[in-house]
């Protein structure tokens, strides 16, 4: 298994250029699933993820063509027939965001099998809202053997209200009400960018959405969708780890081909901790020259500071001058890298939701264990301020939504290196963000 080596000290200088966003191109490939016409997605970020829809897509018969490099990042799918609407255990349980499926397959084939996700390092993450919503739009739903199963003659329109706020929630029963019979109303949806994109590919595919990126979505069905060309936005959560990466070594880095506009709550709290920034329309440049000072911190959902960022903050906190209080209030249990930072000198108390960070330890350099995507992410981090070199082990996580991190880290003065097994061989756990 693949690991990190990254010897801490060096400031990062230089321009980054961001990938298109994973949690846009994921739903944006199960909307493919909607028609039987070639969907075209540009700037897809190649990371393990997108790897592993292609294969659940073209399991279920898909024709799925992904090229990177010269290719320009795109895919071409073409559901022309669906053989088999089904997600298995294997796929879902190495990527959750399989149950995107779920509504699409219900919506264009009538029925759908798809593995229940079950738990996994950040929380319980049940799919209930999914459920729910799609027998809101008359879907009947049996649960058995691990697998949820959908079947309908053809989704009719209805009005959903969410019980909470759900991101691949909101998306899988957007696709579902695009091909309902009559208008669907939605409300309490998660306003993420993310949302909005997949609301754009669908309304060029001849879907009639209006409200996307708002909390009140109407979606007035059709009777079938076309094919479509779309450009995937740019990864606001891979812009927010390198801006946190510059800020943090002191650095002083253009973050270009990102969307500031949806990075606004990151940057807000960045100010807050003494880190000077340059907006421009689609650039970032951070000038970590100042001394950081400790500020606390909420997760809340778009436009809020993303849970998805919580570790990557963290990390950044260690070495803020202070006492920084940072609350998890999307995930029960997201604060995995804490311990490990603590294994590298900092100071971090977890008490519930709540993480009390003591900053301005000096962190040295350990062996780590990487538990999930985003805790990865404030691993590499805090090893680039760190003293000696810290092996960061499971970096498949990390492959699982960061494009090339230890090319572009390199490229802007970073000591990175990745290896084969230099450790004694660990049973992996299976999980999944
Ligand atoms: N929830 C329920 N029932 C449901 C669905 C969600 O109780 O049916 C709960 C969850 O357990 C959680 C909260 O609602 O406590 C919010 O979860 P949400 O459904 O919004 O999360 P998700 O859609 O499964 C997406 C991202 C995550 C990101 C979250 C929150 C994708 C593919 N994944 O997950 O991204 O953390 O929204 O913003 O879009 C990552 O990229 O590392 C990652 C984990």
């Amino acid at each position: 298994m693949d690991k990190l080596v990254i010897r801490g000290g060096n400031p990062l200088l230089g321009t980054v250029r961001i990938s298109g966003a994973k949690n846009a191109a994921l739903p944006c490939m199960a909307a493919a699933l909607l028609t039987d016409e070639p969907v075209i997605l540009e700037n897809i970020p190649q990371v393990r993820d997108i790897e592993t829809t292609r294969k659940l897509l073209a399991a279920m018969g898909a024709e799925v063509e992904l090229g990177y490099g010269r290719a320009q990042h795109r895919t071409t799918i073409c559901a022309r027939t669906l053989a088999a609407p089904e997600a298995s255990y294997e796929l879902v349980k190495t990527m959750r965001a399989s149950t995107l499926v779920l509504g699409p397959l219900v919506a264009r084939c009538g029925r759908a099998r798809v593995s229940l996700p079950g738990g996994c390092a950040i929380g319980a993450r049940p799919i209930d809202l999914h459920i729910k919503g799609l027998e809101r739009l008359g879907a009947k739903i049996t649960q058995e053997h691990g697998y949820v199963e959908a079947v309908t003659d053809r989704l009719r329109g209805a009005e959903i209200v969410f019980d909470r706020i759900t991101v691949t929630g909101t998306e899988d029963l957007l696709m579902a009400a695009t091909l309902a019979d009559g208008e669907t109303i939605m409300q309490n949806c998660a306003r993420e960018p993310e949302v909005a994109d997949l609301a754009a590919l669908l309304n060029a595919m001849g879907a009639n959405i209006e409200g996307a990126g708002t909390s009140t979505i109407r979606v007035k069905g059709v009777t079938k969708l076309h094919g479509a060309r779309h450009r995937i936005i740019p990864d606001r959560v891979e812009a927010g780890t390198f801006i946190v990466a510059a800020a943090l070594t002191g650095g002083d880095l253009n973050v270009a081909g990102c969307d500031p506009a949806h990075l606004t709550a990151i940057l807000q709290k960045l100010v807050e901790t003494g880190v000077k920034t340059v907006v421009k329309t689609d650039s970032v440049r951070v000038m970590g020259d100042q001394p950081l000072q400790a500020a606390d911190m909420d997760t809340e959902e778009y436009p809020g500071f993303p849970t998805d960022m919580q570790a990557q903050y963290m990390a950044l906190t260690t070495q803020a001058a202070g006492t920084s209080i940072i609350t998890e209030n999307i995930f029960e249990n997201r604060f995995m890298h804490a311990q490990e930072l603590v294994r590298m000198g900092a100071n971090i108390k977890i008490e519930g939701r709540r993480a009390i960070v003591c900053g301005g330890t000096p962190l040295s350099a350990a062996a780590v264990l990487a538990s999930d995507l985003r805790a990865s992410a404030s691993l590499v981090l805090a090893a680039l301020v760190a003293d000696g070199e810290t092996i960061i082990d499971r970096v498949y996580h990390l492959d699982r939504g960061y494009e090339n991190i230890e090319e572009k880290l390199k490229a802007v003065g970073a000591e990175i290196r990745r290896v084969g097994n230099i450790f004694p061989k660990r049973a992996p756990t299976p999980t999944q963000s």
